[in-house]
């Protein structure tokens, strides 16, 4: 895929999770009350924006991102496992779905093939098949809404339906105006990197503009909250080491407090000479806020790569390095 392809494809993605809607809203779940997604990079991130999701709609629900070899030591039989790998070759969530088999959860898996498919049909588990050919982190419409689908069958969120039309629908509507804010905020980050600050809620958020940056623009970029990083991060703008600009992800929803610490650290931060913007994401819904700052920061990474020169779509490096580890015997 050429760059200029993999740009438009990111730039589809209101289309896409207009295509990923139903996606998952066959799977049937009974007799769970916690929910552990496993999986890692792009595949993993939805369990992320999930967490964000369910803090408002479930706030009782425990759900819990399992990046690694293991599920944590609570999963049990009443265990909802969410075992996603785009792939569906990653050594990792493979070895997963083996842990939670051992525990006696329930597992769902969600992927475009590959052993995981293989796995799960094996195992009889039931599996949400998404679209191939795509990188993992660009199928994040296909990864996060089956999730929506399955807890909401499972009985553990209410309907999501009208939010995801209601999201659409202002995506889509908003879009010219996501690329024009987009490009502007791309041109600012040339040669800079990229520090991503949200609220402690919306962390997830923050953390999936991290993870474009690092793949998209190939470059360096970190991410974290308030008010935590007001209480480290902040001592960092002392002597700095880099060039930095800090990006600060303003959900309308949070407190004064939040908002005011926000405020301050830019105040402090611009007084040591780092540029910063606000980007205060607005939207009734929060599905509609989550993903509406995803897709920004998505749009925002990939015209950072085309300004670099940077072909956004390869992560090679993640290639060779998953070649080189797969000649290790895994033991
Ligand atoms: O974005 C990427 O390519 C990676 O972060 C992958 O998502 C990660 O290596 C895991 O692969 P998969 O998503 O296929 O399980």
């Amino acid at each position: 895929m050429s760059a200029d392809s993999f740009i438009a494809l990111v730039e589809r993605f209101p289309e896409h999770l207009s295509e990923a809607k139903l996606l998952g809203a066959g799977v049937k779940v009974q007799g769970v009350d916690k929910v552990v997604v496993a999986g890692i990079g792009g595949s993993a991130i939805s369990g992320d924006l999930l967490k964000v999701y369910c803090s408002e709609k479930a706030p009782g629900l425990h759900v819990h991102v399992s990046r690694g070899y293991d599920v944590p030591a609570f999963a049990d039989s009443r265990t909802l496992v969410l075992a996603i790998s785009y792939s569906g070759n990653t050594e990792e969530t493979l070895s997963a779905v083996k842990a939670a088999m051992r525990k006696g959860a329930k597992i769902v898996a969600i992927t475009s093939g590959g052993k995981l498919m293989q796995q799960a049909e094996q195992l009889n588990k039931q599996v949400v098949a998404v679209p191939d050919g795509i990188q993992p982190r660009a199928a994040i419409p296909y990864l996060f809404l089956p999730l929506l689908n399955v807890l909401h069958n499972a009985g553990l969120i209410p309907d999501p339906s009208a939010e995801v039309s209601a999201a659409i629908t202002s995506l889509k509507a908003a879009a010219a105006n996501y690329k024009d804010r987009a490009r502007s905020l791309a041109e600012k980050l040339v040669g800079k990197v990229p520090l991503i600050y949200s609220s402690d809620r919306m962390a997830g958020v923050a953390y999936r503009w991290k993870c474009e940056f690092n793949e998209n623009a190939k470059v360096h970029a970190f991410s974290h909250a308030f008010p935590e990083l007001n209480h480290n991060e902040l001592v960092g703008y002392t002597k700095l080491n880099a060039n930095y600009y800090a990006i600060v992800l303003e959900d309308e929803a949070d407190s004064r407090r939040i908002r005011e610490r926000m405020r301050l650290t830019r105040e402090i931060i611009g007084n040591k000479g780092i540029p910063s913007t606000q980007i205060v994401i607005k939207g009734e819904h929060l599905l509609t806020r989550i993903l509406s700052a995803v897709h920004i920061g998505d749009l925002t990474s990939v015209y950072l790569a085309k300004l670099t020169g940077v072909d956004p779509e390869p992560v090679t490096i993640i290639e060779d390095f998953k070649k080189q580890l797969g000649k290790v015997p895994f033991v």
